[in-house]
Formats: C-alpha cells, sequence, structure tokens
C-alpha cells in the first residue's frame, strides 16, 4: 500500500489504493492506473531501480521505463503492454460484432451496437461501478435463455445471440419504469431516464392515485414482515418529507428506486466507508444508517461518492436542494468547467458545475484514471470559499 495522501485514500479508486476492488486490479485492462498499483513508492520510481528484471509480468509499472539509459529501458525489464485478450463473436439483433472477452453485453451495445441499441436503457448501472444488477431496466433476450438477462453484469460468450428489441424486452422494460416510476418520485432523473419513461409509454398512472406520503420516519421504523396487505385503491410508493439533518446533503428518499449505487459506493465499489446499507424487506426496504441514527451520528465522512452515483437526485447536495425548493434550479444554463483539485497533490480532476456564476455541485469525470469519478469531502464540498473571494 503506497497511498500518499487522505485525499487519495477517501477517494477510494486511487492508483495506488489496493482496497479490493476489482477495477484497480491490474489485470482489467492494463492501462496505467491499474499499473501503477502494485509499483515502488511514486518517490522512488524515477531515482531507483529496485526490481531484478523480468521478476514481473507485463501488466506491471516498469520503473525501467523511466530510466535515462536505454540499455536499462531495453534490457530485459518488462514492457508496458495492455493484458491481450481473447475476441468473442456474438450477434445484436442478427448484426455480428467482436469484442473482447470479458466484456458484458451492455459493453458491446455500446461499442459496437447501432445507436437505438447503444441507448439501452440504465439505472443501477454506472461506467465506474461493478455491476449491482438490481433495477433489470437494461434486459435483453438471450437465445437458448429461459429468462430475460440484465445485459449490464451479464458477459458474452462465443456464438451468443442476443436481441434487444423484441416484444418482451419492450414490455419488460415497460414495466420496470412504471412499477419504479409509480412508487418513487423520478422526475429529477437525468434526460435520458425521462426519455425513456417516454419512449417506452410508461403509465405512471398505471396502479391507481398515489398513496398518501408517510409520515417521517415512520417507513423507518417499519417492522419487516409486519404489515397489512394494501386494499389497492392507490398505488403505494415510497413518498414521506426529505432528511435535512448536516450541512453538505439531503437524502431525498421519496426519489429512491433501491438501487444500491450509494451502498455499493459508499462501500467496496469506492469509499469502503460502509456507512450506508439496505433495511427492512420487500416494498419496506430503504437505505438507512446503522440503527437509522443521524447521518452526524453515522460513520459517513461526507465525501458525497454516494450523491455522485445516485440515479435520481434522492441523494444531492444542500444548496442544490435549496436552489430547487426556491425555484432557482436552472439546470438547463449550468455550465461545466473541468479543472484540478487544489486541495493536496493527488490531481483529481473536478468539474465545477456554475449557475449563474455560482458553483452549485462539484463531480469528477468517471473515466479520469486517478478518482474514477470518486472524491473526498475536500473535493466534493469545499468550494464554498471560492465565492466567498473578493472580486476584482
Ligand atoms: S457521503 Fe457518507 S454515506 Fe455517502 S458514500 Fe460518503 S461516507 Fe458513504
Ligand atoms: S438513494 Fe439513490 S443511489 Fe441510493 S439506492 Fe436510492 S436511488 Fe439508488
Ligand atoms: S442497469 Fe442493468 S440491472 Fe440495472
Amino acid at each position: 500500500m503506497t497511498t500518499t495522501d487522505s485525499g487519495r485514500d477517501q477517494a477510494g479508486k486511487g492508483p495506488a489504493t489496493n482496497g479490493g476492488s476489482t477495477r484497480g486490479a491490474p489485470s482489467v485492462d492494463g492501462g496505467p492506473e491499474a499499473d501503477a498499483g502494485d509499483g515502488p513508492p511514486p518517490g522512488e520510481r524515477t531515482t531507483t531501480l529496485t526490481r531484478p528484471n523480468g521478476a514481473v509480468g507485463p501488466t506491471v509499472a516498469d520503473p525501467a521505463g523511466a530510466s535515462p539509459h536505454a540499455e536499462e529501458r531495453l534490457s530485459g525489464g518488462p514492457v508496458m503492454l495492455g493484458q491481450i485478450r481473447r475476441m468473442v463473436t456474438l450477434t445484436l439483433d442478427g448484426t455480428e460484432v467482436r469484442v473482447p472477452e470479458g466484456s458484458t453485453i451492455l459493453d458491446a451495445l455500446h461499442g459496437e451496437g447501432s445507436p437505438e441499441q447503444a441507448d439501452t436503457p440504465t439505472l443501477c448501472w454506472a461506467p465506474n461501478m461493478d455491476p449491482i444488477n438490481a433495477c433489470r431496466v437494461c434486459v435483453v433476450e438471450v437465445e437458448g435463455s429461459r429468462v430475460l438477462v440484465p445485459s449490464c453484469a451479464r458477459k458474452v460468450e462465443d456464438g451468443m445471440e442476443v436481441r434487444t428489441d423484441t416484444e418482451r424486452v419492450r414490455h419488460s422494460r415497460k414495466m420496470v419504469l412504471e412499477l419504479l416510476a409509480s412508487s418513487a418520485d423520478m422526475s429529477e432523473a437525468s434526460a435520458d431516464v425521462q426519455r425513456w419513461i417516454g419512449d417506452y409509454d410508461v403509465d405512471v398512472e398505471r396502479y391507481g392515485p398515489p398513496a398518501p406520503p408517510a409520515e417521517a420516519g415512520e417507513r423507518d421504523r417499519r417492522h419487516a414482515g409486519h404489515h397489512h396487505a394494501p386494499d389497492g385503491s392507490v398505488a403505494q410508493n415510497v413518498h414521506q418529507p426529505v432528511k435535512v439533518d448536516n450541512d453538505l446533503y439531503v437524502r431525498d428518499y421519496s426519489r429512491c428506486i433501491m438501487c444500491y449505487k450509494c451502498v455499493n459506493a459508499c462501500g467496496e465499489d469506492a469509499q469502503f466507508t460502509f456507512a450506508i446499507a439496505a433495511a427492512g424487506r420487500g416494498f419496506d426496504a430503504r437505505i438507512a444508517t446503522e440503527f437509522d441514527v443521524e447521518l452526524p451520528d453515522s460513520a459517513c465522512v461526507y465525501c458525497g461518492n454516494c450523491i455522485g452515483v445516485c440515479p435520481t437526485g434522492a441523494l444531492k447536495s444542500v444548496r442544490e436542494y435549496e436552489l430547487r425548493e426556491a425555484d432557482e434550479w436552472d439546470g438547463e444554463n449550468e455550465t461545466v468547467t473541468t479543472t484540478i483539485c487544489s486541495f493536496c497533490g493527488v490531481g483529481c480532476n473536478l468539474e465545477l458545475h456554475v449557475q449563474n456564476n455560482e458553483i452549485v455541485n462539484v463531480t469528477s469525470p468517471s473515466d479520469h484514471s486517478v478518482t474514477h469519478g470518486h472524491l473526498c469531502i475536500k473535493g466534493r464540498f469545499g468550494f464554498q470559499h471560492v465565492q466567498n473571494l473578493p472580486k476584482g
């Protein structure tokens, strides 16, 4: 473990972190960020040749590569090569494509599919997370498979025949979206989600008018398995008051679709803090801190990585919440500027979301090799001082 500062520790996906995630492991893609994981500390890398020639495989950083002496660079130290992967042939709606072994069907649809195939709806999937496989909105048909398969999690196989636009697929996706949109408020989900709701002709009122919202804390107190069967006159839902218990972010679980992204981002996918988890069972399942304590009393370190992955706006910064409540949120005219975090030397890329000359949110690109889209409290929330700098 050669982590150099707390910023990268908190981000959890820094190149020197060996926290157990498969994405940080060298075998994923052989990219430079994966390579650095087993190398010597950065301070040694440019000055000391500590490794015997040929002692490690080709996906490990090569300290000899930094040597100014050609002889050392070329004399048997392993060279930087991406991992070689066999190509797999499958068909997408009858069209043959080839993708690297280990890809998911969704990878194939994104990389080799038509624009329509690449537009496969997703909710619990994110490019910077391991597949969660919870929402099932991305299902496709696979020849020989009895059930529809989640494209975000199912790996491709040679000879696989995938169909993405059958009546069965469309019906299933519509059902998933109807069940979710009738039980949770998805009005702040991304533009893509809004479009999918329209494309799949989702009827949010299909199960009747919404049941009245629960009182504050009522859903949290429900005992798993101890509930009365609803009479069916209204659509059950998760509507409840928003939880505002700290200065940095709010939890608006009326919008929660139980995709588990926040849980995994707080856990093994990024942060390794495990401050939140799923509690309850069935329709009473919910995201909770340990013993339902308020966030300041929980293990939360306010990295905000859960906010960064939430697909519905259930988790959002206090500033965003305030602006939306005041009807002053101006997402359409928001600009995004990429810069480098100035709090420490890790070099996390920050995307500053600015509305009306005010920073309203900070995110990081999911494909950035340092952050993989995740930040620490300083990068995510430490921007208020910028607004207070003297002008001119
Ligand atoms: S902000 Fe708190 S709950 Fe969210 S991922 Fe970070 S530690 Fe976990
Ligand atoms: S709070 Fe957001 S990220 Fe967490 S389970 Fe609910 S919808 Fe998913
Ligand atoms: S996006 Fe594939 S199961 Fe949720």
